[in-house]
């Protein structure tokens, strides 16, 4: 009864083209339920799952036997016909006629992740097959989604990637956050915090940019929205002013909610994300100074006092008033970066804006214009303490052609716990790097 030589090999995802064909299938086994007479083993491939159907009665004894003592995921090859199936959740399933253990997980020894509730450290310490299971599946395909939109909005409007380095000779994001590494000859270099100040000058040779990749930061932030290497990708534009990068970051969001709502309802629906929450997310974006965003939040029982930066709940209580990203414009000089564009009207602000995600995800996109001009950035070089060598090159894009320009940077993990609606960036990347795990 073994199927022909012919029964072609396939994805879960494809069965749909297969119904009423002999197919085979490669993957895992996800979970079984049987009875005396009846087995149904799920398989998941990675593309998806299906249920098979193994009756006792039209198999090999000894087969039936194999499919009844599957382990938790054993590595399996089934053949079988496809039907659709309307109460299946893909809206097929498999009559299972044939079956090749690849590799079975022993019983003495078995998968560690059973359908019963785990610990949060337990499933961290288990990453490595965590990632199999049918939830974080469907977080990372969300997160493979945005990674896509953002890649396909910015090369579909001019920016050219250029990415930046990993090792640098100088903080862009203050001293306090810095990893710092020992390279030869006893020269330190630091894990980059930001691609930004090469961004600046690839901008002054390409126009338009971007780079993507991943970020580090030493902050002991034990906080639902801080990793210590995330991903972030920061567009920066020559010409531009801060109008220009808040409306880039408003299309940009609208864009990658928009891909996602098309491209991955069913993830979603695995995830009991609410949609109606996403599908509000449209241009455009309320804009609100710093100025207004301290008056509210002190008239909601804030204690802010203007003049400081804003904490989680701060940025929680922000954008509770809105069912949209909020953009917060002109931060006190003092809180934000050395080289942020003083507004030329009130200097103690600066040109930059943050977009706060709306159901408390607080900040996804940090940006702004950047100084152009020579003498004010070499007084801001020296205010912040910082090593004026290691920034030469930088002074040197204000020396030759300096333009207006601006840019931000957009935290990948960020946006997919927003998207995904979870209550911790940690199940946002494959292998989360934090304050108190760099394992496994
Ligand atoms: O606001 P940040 O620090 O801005 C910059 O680094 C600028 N140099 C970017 C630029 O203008 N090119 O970080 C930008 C974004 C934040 O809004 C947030 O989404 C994310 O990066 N981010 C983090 N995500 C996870 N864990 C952390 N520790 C993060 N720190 C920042
Ligand atoms: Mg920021």
């Amino acid at each position: 009864m073994s199927a022909p030589e012919t029964s072609p090999r396939i994805t879960v995802a494809e069965a749909g083209r297969y119904a009423g064909q002999r197919v085979e299938i490669p993957g895992w086994l996800y979970n079984l339920r049987r009875s005396g007479k009846i087995a149904f083993p799920l398989v998941r491939d990675g593309t998806g799952i299906i249920q098979g159907v193994a009756v006792k009665s039209q198999l090999p004894e000894e087969l039936f036997e194999t499919i009844k003592n599957l382990t938790q995921e054993s590595s399996i090859v089934v053949t079988g016909k496809v039907r659709a199936e309307a109460r299946a959740p893909g809206g097929y399933e498999l009559d299972v006629e044939d079956l090749q253990v690849v590799s079975r997980v022993p019983e003495g020894d078995p998968y560690p992740i059973t359908p019963k509730e785990h610990g949060i450290e337990f499933l961290m310490d288990h990453r490595h097959l965590w990632l199999r299971s049918r939830r974080q599946h469907a977080i990372l395909r969300v997160r493979h989604e945005v990674i896509r939109a953002v890649r396909d909005y910015l090369d579909g409007h001019g920016y050219t990637l250029v990415d930046t380095p990993i090792f640098t000779p100088a903080a862009c994001e203050g001293t306090t956050s810095l990893f710092e590494v020992s390279y030869f000859d006893d020269e330190k270099v630091y894990l980059t915090q930001s691609g930004q100040l090469y961004n600046e000058a690839t901008a002054m040779a390409f126009g338009k940019v971007y780079c993507f990749g991943p970020t580090f930061r030493a902050e002991r932030s034990k906080t639902r929205r801080h990793l210590t290497e995330f991903w972030m990708v920061e567009p920066e534009m020559a010409y531009a002013t801060l109008e220009d990068v808040k409306q880039l970051a408003e299309e940009l969001v609208c864009f990658v909610v928009g891909r996602v709502l098309e491209n991955r309802r069913a993830e979603l629906a695995v995830l009991e994300r609410d949609v109606s929450k996403l599908e509000a997310i449209q241009a455009p974006f309320p804009r609100i100074s710093y100025d207004q965003a301290v008056e509210n939040l002190q008239r909601k029982g804030s204690e802010i006092a203007w003049g400081g930066d804003f904490g989680g709940a701060d940025e929680t209580l922000l954008s509770e008033d809105h069912d949209r990203p909020v953009m917060v414009d002109r931060y006190p000089t003092q809180v934000k970066a050395f080289y942020m564009q003083p507004d030329p009207e009130r200097p103690e602000v600066a040109l930059g804006v943050d977009v706060l995600a709306p159901e408390g995800y607080g900040e996804i996109i940090g940006g702004g214009q950047r100084i152009h001009d020579l003498d004010l950035l070499l007084k801001r070089i020296e205010e912040h303490g910082l090593p004026r060598e290691a920034f030469n090159w930088y002074i040197d894009l204000r020396k030759f052609g300096a333009v207006p320009h601006g840019g931000f940077g957009m935290g990948i993990e960020r946006v997919v716990a927003w998207l995904c609606g979870l209550e911790h960036v940690r199940e946002t990347i494959a292998f989360p790097r934090m304050l108190y795990r760099t394992r496994p």
